[in-house]
């Protein structure tokens, strides 16, 4: 994007030091106030500053950790379901649910996360949750508990809850019947999104998963094989009734793009034709985090695959229609990364 087509919302100029002291995390640290970006992202509960400065790692969030007790919960009308699908495997189907769904709560939407592979479950671990599941969907479904004592609640964020269809390795026969039973009763205790993540391939568990679902997103990297995949389950879903389709593009590796190696976001756009919601830098803290179970956009320095997650999620929630340049004037490898996109 460019300069001249910013919103209002983003300037470029000195950050006031009145800010700058609110800010624990740049205390001690040596910036040059003069040359710091900074948007104010509004539509977070309180203003949320953002900062990027002429060294491309250094960037930085605060202001905004926001308050978990000031949550006001924004208004949203009917709720949303949303399949996060792929048909290929490894892809960043569940890493793309934990931490959407993580970043929505966090912009103040009861969101629940359904991890619908059964057999294969791994939504928990990237959440951290894994110790708390004692009931799962089947469950609910064999009359042994109650969806609340199924709905795990997030330690960090109470608006945020993960239903796991099943334990490891168990076997059962979901039905999409059942699938549109757990989805309704979840909308019954005021979720207001509801995200589910795939299993791998387009069988009987991507029919379940994606059948309750009014709205997708396909997750593809820029690999042929991936795109191929993608375009065959946009074509599913479309079969299916679901048309509002919108694309996350993942692992993207700009220098691989510079060299001609790797197909540019524009490219696999184009070649799917599905509206792009977002594309996500390859990162090696997505290995951490997932290891740690914090997704990424809870960390306190936000790497660029976070802040490509939390803008993914504001447009997804239709808080943000443009893609945020957080370009310092240097041309590091944010600002590279944001011309992909042109
Ligand atoms: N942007 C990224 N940068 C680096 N590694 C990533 C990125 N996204 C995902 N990964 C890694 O890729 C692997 C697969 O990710 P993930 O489990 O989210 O994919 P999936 O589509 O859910 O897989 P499956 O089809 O098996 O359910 C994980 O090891 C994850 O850490
Ligand atoms: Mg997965």
């Amino acid at each position: 994007m460019k300069s001249s087509t910013l919103p209002t919302a983003m300037r470029t100029c000195k950050v006031p030091k009145s800010i700058t002291r609110s800010i624990s995390c740049l205390r001690g640290k040596s910036y040059k106030s003069g040359t710091l970006h900074y948007s104010v992202l509004k539509g977070f509960q309180k203003p949320r500053l953002q900062l990027t400065c002429t060294d491309e790692t250094f960037v930085l969030r605060s202001l905004a950790d926001l308050d978990e007790g000031d949550t006001e919960v924004p208004e949203l009308g009917e709720a949303r379901i949303v399949v996060v699908t792929s048909g290929k495997g490894g892809v960043g189907k569940t890493t793309s649910s934990a931490n959407l769904g993580m970043s929505i709560a966090r912009l103040g939407y009861k969101v629940a996360l359904i991890d619908a592979d059964i057999g294969l479950r791994n939504l928990d671990l990237l959440l951290g949750l894994e110790n708390r599941i004692l009931y799962t969907a089947i469950d609910i479904l064999e009359g042994e508990c109650r969806l609340d004592q199924a709905l795990i609640r997030d330690k960090r964020w109470k608006n945020l809850s993960l239903l796991s269809m099943s334990r490891n390795r168990q076997r059962y026969n979901v039905t999409r019947s059942h699938m549109e039973e757990l989805t309704s009763a979840i909308i019954s205790l005021g979720y207001q999104f509801i995200l589910i993540d795939c299993p791998a391939g387009i069988d009987v568990g991507f029919i379940n998963a994606i059948s309750p679902a009014r709205e997708a997103l396909v997750v593809t990297t820029p690999e042929i094989t991936s795109i191929r995949d993608a375009d065959r389950v946009a074509g599913l879903l479309e079969a299916n009734g679901i048309f509002n389709v919108k694309l996350l593009v993942n692992r993207v590796r700009p220098d691989m793009i510079a060299r001609n190696d790797m197909m540019s976001v524009k490219d696999v756009q184009e070649m799917l034709g599905i509206p792009l919601l977002g594309a996500i830098p390859e990162d090696e803290q997505v290995i951490i985090s997932t290891n740690r179970g914090e997704p990424l956009v809870l960390q306190k320095k936000l790497t660029l695959s976070g802040i490509a997650y939390e803008n993914a999620a504001r447009r997804l929630v239709g808080k943000q229609d443009y893609f945020v340049e957080m370009s310092p004037q240097g041309k590091g490898l944010l600002q590279k990364f944001t011309e992909l996109w042109a």
